[in-house]
């Protein structure tokens, strides 16, 4: 076997590499590490997304950001902050402040409190000069619109919060989510979401640059419906049990989508993995 690891970037913070318990073998060298802490604009040029993210396939250049501990949880208590670490929001903070629109299922909105995203100074002038708004805009997919929306997601975001659903969705909850200031966008015939129609939609509105936070529901529609470009997995390294959702969930694939490796950063054992799909599907 041979590392077939590209050259990576190097870290996004300083890596000090852990101490060894007493007994074990030496550790090997460190996958990347250049001692020091990363910058948000070197973080944003290793993040960027494709100059032509428009002529992907499906319009538009969809990436997701998962986290997951070592046996495959991607939650905790039905949270994923304690698989997660400081390097992991920065980088996660990152990857928001250079898309157009963060995607999102309901069930995420409601167990982890989504707030609206924020302006953020350090990407400012790179937003503007990306043609892009102070801030991405939030989509949530719901197909039951059970959602608080007179959260300040939906009232008071710097820009306008989205709702995806289906044809069917219930008329008083898509009357409340407008009365809040949402805008509901159909992207499915039924009273779900087709997700292929769902990043075609938003890539008609200029959301080319698309991120997804999941949850794994969500995800493994992604997946199965094949329009998951980019998959940046942060491998946490804790080990929890127990019966979590994996990063995604649903039927499976006949055969397993391929992706390869894109960048690997490291920082206090966490790994930032970058996975681009391999063309053609
Ligand atoms: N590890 C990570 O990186 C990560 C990331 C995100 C979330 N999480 C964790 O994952 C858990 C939540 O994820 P989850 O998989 O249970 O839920 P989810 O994917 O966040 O949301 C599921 C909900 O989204 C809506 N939905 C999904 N697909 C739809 C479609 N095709 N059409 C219309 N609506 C659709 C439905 O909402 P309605 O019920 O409103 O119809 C559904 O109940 C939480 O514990 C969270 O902490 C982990």
């Amino acid at each position: 076997m041979t590392d077939q690891t590209p050259p990576v970037p190097a870290a996004p913070a300083a890596p000090t590499g852990p101490a060894a318990p007493p007994g074990a073998p030496a550790a090997g060298p460190a996958v990347v590490g250049e001692g020091r802490e990363w910058s948000l604009d070197e973080l944003a040029d290793a993040y960027a997304y494709p100059e032509d993210a428009a002529s992907a396939r499906h319009g538009a250049w969809l990436r997701a950001n998962m986290v997951s501990s070592l046996d495959g949880a991607a939650q905790h208590d039905g949270r994923s902050e304690p698989i997660s670490s400081a390097a992991d929001m920065r980088v996660f903070g990152a990857m928001r402040a250079l898309a157009d629109v963060v995607v999102v299922g309901a069930e995420t909105v409601r167990l982890e409190g989504y707030r609206p995203a924020r302006a953020r100074e350090a990407f400012a002038a790179r937003r503007e000069a990306a043609g892009q708004g102070p801030a991405p805009a939030i989509a949530v997919v719901s197909a039951s619109l059970n959602l608080d929306f007179s959260l300040p997601l939906f009232t008071s975001p710097l820009v306008p919060t989205l709702v995806l659903t289906g044809a069917a969705a219930p008329p008083a909850r898509v009357r409340e989510a407008e009365r809040a200031g949402a805008e509901v966008v159909v992207a499915g015939d039924g009273p779900g979401v087709e997700p292929e129609r769902a990043v075609r939609a938003l890539a008609g509105r200029g959301m080319t640059r698309q991120l997804t936070e999941g949850g794994p529901r969500l995800l493994g529609q992604f997946v199965a419906a094949g329009v998951l470009d980019e998959l940046c997995l942060t491998v946490s390294p804790t080990l929890t049990a127990g019966d979590a959702q994996r990063i995604a969930g649903g039927p499976s694939l006949a055969v397993p989508s391929r992706f390869a490796l894109a960048s690997v950063l490291e920082e206090d054992g966490f790994l930032f993995t970058r996975y681009r799909r391999i063309s053609p599907v």
